[in-house]
Parts: C-alpha cells; structure tokens; sequence
C-alpha cells in the first residue's frame, strides 16, 4: 500500500492544466455501448476509476485502445458478447452501475451486481431501477444481482424524487434507443449531464433540455460513431483552488470552465480570497495577511456547493478564523475525513447532518488515513501547512480521482513523496 509523506510548504505559485472531468468520462465511456461504431474520447484523465470502467467495457467484450501519453481512448464496442457486470469491478466503482441503461437497450437484457454500500453512504440504486421500470423494463433480484429485462423499452414520462446525476444518466442513454419520447422531470442538471447528452447527439441521439430540469428524449433506431472531448475538471479545479487558499499561494488554472467552479470561487472570495478570470482560465491568489475567515457550506446539488468539494473545504476552514458551519445535504455520511483532521489538530464536531468548525491558527502533522477519495484529497490539502510531517496511508483513493496530485503540488512548491 502505498502512502504519502508530506511536509509544511511555502506557499505554492505556478500553473495547472486541469485534466478532463472523472465524472464526465465514466458515463461517456458507459454510452460508448450505445452504438456498435467506434467512439473516440479525448482528454481521459489517467486514473484508477478509468483504469476500472475500461476493464468492465473489455470484459462485455469491448475492444479499447487508451493511449494514455495523449488521454486518448477508442472504444470499438461491435458485438456485445456478454450483459453480465462482473461483482469485482462493480464493487470497485459505483459508477459501473451506468452501464444498466445501455446494456438494456441494446441487449435487451442486462445483469449488474448491487453496488452495496460505501463508505460516503448507503448510495441507493432505486431511482435508476424506477427510471427503467417506467421504460418497460421488468426488474428482479436475485442473489445480489439485479436483472432488468425488455424486449422493446418505451419512451415514458418519468419524475424523480431527487435529481440523482447518476440515475439521470442511466435513465437519458437507456431512452435514447426506446421508441417514442421520454420525458425526465426533475433530473440532475451537472454539467457532466450536459457533457454525456453532448457526447450522445453526437452519435446521432436526439436529446434536449440537458443542463435544465427537464430533457426529452426522441428515441432513434440506432446511434453512430463519434469523437468527443470530455469536459475539465471542475472538482479537480476546485481542488487545485483550496490549495492556493490553504498555502496563501498564487495560482494559475488553464482548462478550467469558469462557471462550473463558480460555488467554490464564491466561498473563496468569501474567506478572502481573491479569484479573478483570465483568458486561458482562473487565477486564484491572497493579498493581505492573517487567517483566512469562517463561513458556512451547505453541499446542494448543481449549481449549489458541490458535496465533492466539501471535505477539501473543510481543510481551509479548519484554520480560518472563527466558526463554520458545515451541512452535507447530499450523502448521509460524508464527514469520514473528520475523525482524521482531529488527528491533526483540528476541532470539529459533527451534529447530525452538519459539522461545526472552530478555526485552530494551525494543524499539526500526524499519520492519518484517506478514506475515500476527497476525504483523502482533503487530509492532504491540510497537510500542505501543518507544523511537522503527515503521513497519509491508502492513497490508491486518491488515485481514483486525481492524476498525480503529488507531482503536480510538487511542481507548484509542495513537498511530497510517495512511498510503501
Ligand atoms: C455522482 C458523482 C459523485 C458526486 C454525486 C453528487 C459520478 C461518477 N459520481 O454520484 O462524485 O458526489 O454525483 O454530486 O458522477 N440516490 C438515491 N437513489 C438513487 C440514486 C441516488 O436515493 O437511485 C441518492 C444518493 O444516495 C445520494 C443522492 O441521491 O444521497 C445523490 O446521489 P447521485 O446524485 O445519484 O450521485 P452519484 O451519481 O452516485
């Protein structure tokens, strides 16, 4: 296992091209196995998650090329040989849950092991299963796996409960080969939404209203091939930003969607720091001297504060002067990163759905664990001006979701190794 060393930094200065969206690839690379043509996926970030969607896509019986020098993957899906997920790779990666909708419509059958539970929440599937079964999909469970079958989906008239990223996902590329018009109301409206419905027209879907709460979606007899570009980063983005507020640095975001980081350069400018659009993206920097402030967070979904930047938050307010309140409206349990931070010094409690966070002048290094992947990216954020040295164990979490975090933060002024 290996883990990271971090010691106290300078304040971090330089440039970072942000690398394309994890949340937009894997569902991208889940409705490559719409059509039976080649797809060509540009800027694929070169991660452990990526890594696990492009096995499942082989084991189906995909042909995948990934160049990953130039983050460029082919997917030539063809015939499908198999409808079956395999539990390992499920188990590995929530989001292989994605390929359901797919997989029904052109097989018309597809297994997939229950996701089970995480360590952010429970992370229930029954919306995505609700969104089938309106499509005509019949659905059953047994032993561990749930089995949808339909000789034909059809378009419906669907309305979630809670507009859900990934069962909006499941349910637009499932209804993009059904026949007639679905209608999804209430349906997640992140960007990466826009970024999949993009990919999907492209190949000849016929979808509109993504980035809204409502989309429909004209069923077409068959999708082509195409060549799409995923959009950046904007959780990575937002990470690289709490860095420079955390180090009281200087630093220059390229390849950044000024507008999908917005929540976060709003929160910054609120503990004061100074974030300001150039033309190749964002620069995000400290004039002045002293803590940075308190303020409060609730997690929303789009275009509220995203919950993935949470924990990386709560790492720059843990010093800030005065008290915050934090409130994770999303996921049940998303607080893991707390019982680390108090290892380091930090004082928080939780009460119920929110977290209650006393700015302490400075955090103390200490060994810690990442357990899951923003709560990892948070422990080293904090490390990043903790008196002393850190040592973050299971940093693989880390790897899912960040491409060389280490090297890049080590370039910017960062003093960190990676050993086992
Ligand atoms: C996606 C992102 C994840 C992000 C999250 C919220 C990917 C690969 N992951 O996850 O990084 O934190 O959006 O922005 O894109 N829910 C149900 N029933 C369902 C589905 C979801 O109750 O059928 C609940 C979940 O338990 C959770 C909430 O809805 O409490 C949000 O989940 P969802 O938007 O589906 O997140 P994911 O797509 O899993």
């Amino acid at each position: 296992m290996e883990k990271f060393i971090i010691k106290p930094c300078a304040s971090l200065k330089g440039s970072v091209r942000i690398g394309g969206a994890k949340n937009a690839v894997l569902p991208v690379l889940a409705g490559a196995l719409l059509t039976e043509e080649a797809c060509t996926i540009r800027d694929v970030p070169n991660l452990s998650d990526v890594e696990t969607m492009g096995e499942l896509l082989i084991s189906l019986g995909v042909s995948l090329d990934w160049n990953r020098e130039n983050g460029i993957i082919t997917a030539s899906v063809g015939e499908l040989k198999c409808c079956e997920a395999k539990y390992n790779l499920v188990g590995k990666l929530r989001a292989s849950f994605l390929i359901m909708g797919p997989l029904l419509a052109r097989l018309g059958e597809v297994r997939v092991p229950l996701p089970g539970g995480c360590a952010i929440g429970t992370r229930p599937v029954d919306l995505h299963l609700k969104g089938m079964a309106a499509l005509g999909a019949q659905i059953e469970q047994t032993h561990g796996y749930m089995i949808a079958k339909a000789k034909k989906l059809k378009g419906a008239k669907i309305y979630l409960d809670f507009p859900s990223v990934g069962a909006t996902e499941n349910i637009l590329m499932a209804a993009v080969l059904a026949e007639g018009q679905t209608i999804v109301e209430n349906c997640a409206i992140e960007p990466e939404i826009v970024d999949l419905a993009n990919f999907l027209n492209s190949a000849g879907a016929d979808i509109r209203g993504a980035g809204t709460d409502t989309v429909k979606i004209n069923g077409v007899k068959h999708l082509k091939g195409t060549d799409h570009t995923v959009i950046p980063d904007r959780i990575e983005a937002g990470t690289y930003m709490v860095a420079a507020a955390i180090t009281k640095g200087d630093l220059h975001l390229t390849n950044v969607v000024t507008d999908h980081v917005k929540p976060v350069t709003a929160k910054l400018k609120e503990v004061n720091m100074q974030v300001k659009e150039t033309a190749q993206g964002i620069r995000v920097f400290y004039e002045g001297d002293g803590q940075s402030v308190a303020s409060d967070i609730k997690t929303l979904p789009y275009p509220g504060f995203p919950t993935d930047m949470q924990a990386p938050f709560m790492s720059l307010l843990a010093t800030a002067s005065g008290t915050s309140v934090i409130t994770e409206s999303i996921f049940e349990n998303r607080f893991m990163q707390v019982g680390e931070l108090k290892r380091m010094g930090a004082d928080i409690k939780i009460e119920s759905r929110s977290a209650v966070v006393e700015g302490v002048p400075r955090l103390m290094g200490a060994q810690v664990r990442a357990t899951d992947l923003r709560a990892g990216a948070a422990l080293v954020l904090a490390a990043l001006q903790a008196e002393g040295t850190t040592e973050i164990g299971d940093i693989f979490h880390i790897d899912r979701g960040y491409q060389g975090l280490d090297v890049q933060l080590n370039r910017l002024g960062a003093s960190i190794t990676r050993c086992v």
